[in-house]
């Protein structure tokens, strides 16, 4: 056999069977994580101090948000220097830290690379921005106006046009986030060189792998036609992500750095569906190794997006799992998650924090443990922490809710009115800082938290759901997490839906060589008839007192395990 051919048929069979399937990913969200010198700030330090927390909890890869040098726009996905560390973080010497902390605990550490736009106050863009004979001009994508206003209509993520006008050049620039995230021309080469060289110098680091931010969109549709769509999410899907080049340039990275690493890649999805799924994915595509996908995460999202709420349930998340599934069937992988930092708390969007707040939790839990692809739970949820309800829109920090307040309120939405859309479905829900104790500010902070502790901190805390041992949250997710080591047939295994009539429903079947599972989900306050016939299996994990075997209570979770006599 050719050479080549047999590198190839290694490297996917190697693929098939890996760590990155197996492990499972914890998100810190560094500014709310732990503060360790009374600033008010998250930081690293913060985060080494609670590395054996972490371990105990049992998970394996530590994904940080942006620790970069920032003016913190976007609180971090705003980056000024892609080799330092941002001041209010630490330093390298932290960073080496805790890299050194985890890797001494057997875990590993991915880092968010954020490469499809940088700070307006990179020197890139502070050069380019002065003149168009800079030598970083084609760093960044320029236009001239039409009639005196912008290019064309692409609106930003954030609210407002995605073009800003630039005095000392008289044209616009492209920034599809917010006006501080000027768009990287990836067309460039010299632009490509230097994102190589970010990977190679955190790589050489000894990280495991990265995070790549919205990366389906660094490939621009080099028309600029108006986009004829008017829903966000078309436009996000049709107009600035999977652009013509995309494919080729996440493959230059491969190839060019990637690929010689044993690391792991995990790309943010915005715009990828199930039809383009396995191009970014696909084992033998020399891609990244796996995706968020944000279907369900876009649910209820109207025509202007999250502010914007239409009504869904559960029958379209099941679907959408089970879509994503078929999709990837032996050739890809994709992650599974219910929550991140720019998304509700999942207890708050999936369960129902106040009457049943503990067992949907655990019911959320087992859901992101046992289906196919790789687990990401994001910091807090192991401790169930809910959504935040602030009354003023001065306690939100997040740049998004602010623009568009700003843009309702001159569409006439009272800022009471917009509150209410904040609460639900605003990304600072998920950045309160992290509840350690019931102590001042939950342990966070000795100082004044830079965002406001969720009042419910007394309740709800790390110390608290330790000290209650069985029964907490927190010894569902360790049990789980260790109920999934175990058992392989939850990673290798294959998925199957087992299909029920009601839409609270969710079963499906995990089944390999060795074991069959079923797992079956009631996602509702209503008690559910169970038609199944479990005389074959045994009861293996609940996340509450068994009742009647043919009924499940609201929220129940069960595993079953097929009997082998
Ligand atoms: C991603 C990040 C989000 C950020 C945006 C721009 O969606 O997850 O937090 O605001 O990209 O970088
Ligand atoms: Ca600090």
């Amino acid at each position: 056999m050719d050479y080549g051919v047999q590198t190839t048929i290694l490297k996917i069979m190697q693929q098939l069977k890996t760590w990155w399937k197996e492990e499972v990913i914890y998100q810190i969200y560094p500014r709310s994580f732990k503060d360790s010198n009374g600033d008010g700030i998250g930081d690293l330090q913060g985060i080494i101090s609670k590395l054996d927390y972490l371990k105990n909890l049992g998970v394996d890869i530590i994904w940080l948000s942006p620790i970069y040098k920032s003016p913190n726009d976007d609180n971090g996905y705003d980056i000024s220097d892609y080799y330092d560390i941002h001041p209010e973080f630490g330093t390298m010497a932290d960073f080496d830290e805790l890299l050194a902390g985890l890797h001494s605990r057997g875990m590993k550490l991915i880092m968010d690379l954020v490469v499809n736009h940088t700070s307006d106050e990179h020197e890139w863009f502070q050069d380019a921005k002065r003149s168009k004979d800079s030598k970083y001009r084609d760093y960044y994508i320029w236009k001239d106006g039409k009639d005196g206003k912008e290019p064309n209509n692409w609106p930003s993520f954030f609210g407002g046009s995605a073009w800003k006008y630039n005095e000392a050049t008289d044209d616009y620039y492209l920034h599809l986030f917010t006006e501080k995230q000027p768009d990287l021309n990836w067309e460039n080469p010299a632009v490509r060189d230097s994102i190589c060289d970010i990977l190679k110098f955190w790589l050489d680091k000894g990280i495991n792998g990265f995070r790549m931010d919205v990366i389906p969109l660094i490939s621009k549709r080099l028309e600029f036609a108006d986009a004829q769509y008017d829903m966000l999410n078309e436009i996000i899907e049709h107009v600035y992500s999977n652009g013509p080049k995309v494919h080729t340039y996440i493959n230059e990275m491969y190839e060019r750095v990637l690929k010689n690493y044993d690391i792991m890649t995990v790309g943010e999805g915005p715009g990828i569906n199930t039809e383009v799924g396995l191009k970014y994915v696909g084992h033998d595509r020399g891609e990244l190794n796996m995706i968020f996908h944000l279907d369900h995460m876009f649910l209820g999202h109207g025509e202007f997006g999250k502010f914007d709420p239409v009504p869904y349930d559960w029958s379209d998340v099941k679907r959408i799992f089970s879509d994503w599934d078929e999709a990837m069937g032996d050739s890809g992988w994709i992650s599974i998650f219910l929550d991140n930092h720019d998304f509700p708390r999942l207890v708050s969007r999936f369960g129902n924090d106040e009457d049943y707040r503990k067992k949907s939790a655990k019911l959320l839990a087992t859901m992101v443990l046992t289906l196919r692809g790789t687990p990401c739970i994001y910091q807090g949820s192991e401790l169930g922490m809910t959504n935040v309800h602030f009354d003023s829109i001065d306690d939100y920090k997040d740049v998004e809710t602010h623009n568009f307040h700003e843009e309702f309120k001159k569409k006439g939405v009272s800022t009471e009115e917009f509150l209410k859309l904040v609460h639900e479905n605003g990304r600072d829900n998920v950045r309160t800082p992290m509840q350690w104790n019931a102590e001042k500010h939950a342990g966070f902070t000795d100082g004044e938290p830079w965002i406001k502790v969720n009042p419910n901190y007394t309740e709800i805390n790390a110390e608290a759901a330790i000290a209650e041992g069985r029964g907490s949250i927190l010894e569902f997710y360790k049990m789980m997490l260790e109920f999934r080591k175990r058992n392989k047939t939850f990673i290798y295994g294959s998925f199957e839906i087992i299909p029920q009539e009601s839409k609270n429903l969710f079963f499906y079947k995990r089944s390999d060589e060795n074991d069959t599972f079923i797992v079956m989900l009631n996602h509702s306050d209503e008690e559910e008839m169970v038609d199944f016939d479990m005389s074959d299996y045994i009861f293996v994990v609940s996340n509450q007192e068994y009742g009647k075997v043919n009924i499940l209570q609201p929220w129940e979770a069960r595993i079953l395990k097929l009997r082998k006599d």
